[in-house]
């Protein structure tokens, strides 16, 4: 690991998260009694220069985790710690200095670029909001956004609707890169475009990484998209991380039956030496007034009763490998056995398997 890095310059030794999650909740009033429970106590670190992806279905937390980060709404409870200081702490000028470190791409560029402004003023807009350079340097500097995130200097003077949706997410790119980050927060970053588009955003992504030493939080429903990307892996399920691990521990060797039925349903990924996917029965609950117990109790095919009632939270069971279940050693057994059953049941009413 290279300790000479811009970043390092900092103070941050490289063993140090660079952002520390603590307990962090986000409830949300739905009325006077009923809160919903976006994010339910998460913690977490992330390493500098690592890509921590966060994948789980629509409604899980993911967005609002990105969106406690960068600060765009406020927390419930708990804390970040950004570089040894505590985010939520700050005040409104040091807020400020803060936001150029941590910087956001939505998934959407089209929505978070306004559209009566060309992509010249747009990236020339955080440069003196935040007075990254002088006036002299300027254009020079707009230009050198542009290059790094792969846009050539004709697309300055167009606006927002005359670029396609790759170049739009280019120019998301760009702007973040304006303030000179250490964090970005990914919330989906190529959900929205074609198949060949994604790889080039992804490509660019990795490439600026190594280049100025970011780290990112990828957030994501598409678990081919964050295995190609992530360093390690946190799966969410109703506002809980349920499993972390290194992204091939978690591919390999998943230790949450929310992540086995996940990457069963993903394709061209062998897992268990079958393409069959595990079908979740039962509904998504509510991330209202929550139950207590395991959350994925009443999807689950191995709960036992002793789940329901009792919720182990997120424990490391092998090095670097955190998972909330408490089944967790017999996770591998079942899952396997499930998927055999499964073939038996799809061989015998001649049904085609569903990848
Ligand atoms: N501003 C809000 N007010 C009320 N509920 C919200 C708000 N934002 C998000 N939620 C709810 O919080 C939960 C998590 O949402 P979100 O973080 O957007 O999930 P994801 O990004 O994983 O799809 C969902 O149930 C969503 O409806
Ligand atoms: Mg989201």
């Amino acid at each position: 690991m290279n300790e000479n890095t811009d970043m390092n310059e900092k103070t941050l030794l490289p063993e140090e998260p660079l952002v520390r999650i603590q307990n962090l909740k986000k409830y949300f009033k739905i009325d006077n009694k009923k809160y919903l429970h976006a994010v339910d106590d998460i913690s977490l670190d992330i390493m500098p220069r690592e890509t921590l992806g966060l994948v789980g279905e629509s409604g899980c937390g993911k967005s609002t985790v990105g969106n406690l980060l960068t600060r765009l709404i406020p927390e419930t409870s708990g804390e970040v710690i950004f570089d040894g200081k505590s985010l939520f702490q700050l005040n409104k000028d040091e807020m400020m200095k803060m936001r150029r470190e941590m910087q956001m791409i939505f998934q959407d560029p089209y929505s978070s670029l306004s559209p009566r402004k060309t992509i010249r003023k747009i990236l020339k807009e955080p440069l003196e909001l935040h007075q990254m350079c002088d006036k002299d340097n300027l254009e020079t500097r707009i230009i050198e956004l542009a290059e790094m995130a792969g846009l050539e200097p004709y697309v300055l003077d167009k606006y927002p609707h005359e670029l396609d949706g790759g170049k739009r997410q280019m120019v998301g790119i760009a702007r973040a890169l304006a303030l000179n980050p250490r964090f970005i927060v990914c919330d989906e970053p190529v959900s929205s475009l074609d198949v060949s588009v994604q790889a080039t955003i992804i490509n660019l992504l990795m490439d600026l990484q190594e280049k100025m030493g970011l780290t990112y939080l990828f957030v994501s429903h598409d678990l081919s998209v964050v295995r190609h990307i992530s360093t390690r892996v946190a799966v969410m399920y109703l506002g809980q991380i349920v499993e972390l691990a290194g992204t091939d521990t978690l591919f390999g060797n998943p230790l949450h039956p929310y992540s086995v039925a996940l990457l069963s349903a993903v394709p061209k990924i062998d897992f268990g030496k079958t393409s069959h996917r595990i079908v979740l029965e039962g509904d998504v609950p509510s991330p209202v007034n929550p139950v207590s117990g395991c959350r994925f109790f009443g999807r689950c095919w191995m709960a036992s009763e002793k789940c329901k009632e009792h919720d182990t939270g997120l424990r490391e069971v092998e090095p670097g490998h955190f998972t909330s279940c408490s089944c967790y050693d017999e996770v591998k057994k079942r899952a396997s056995e499930k998927l055999r059953n499964q073939e038996k049941e799809e061989v015998k009413n001649g049904k085609e398997s569903v990848r």
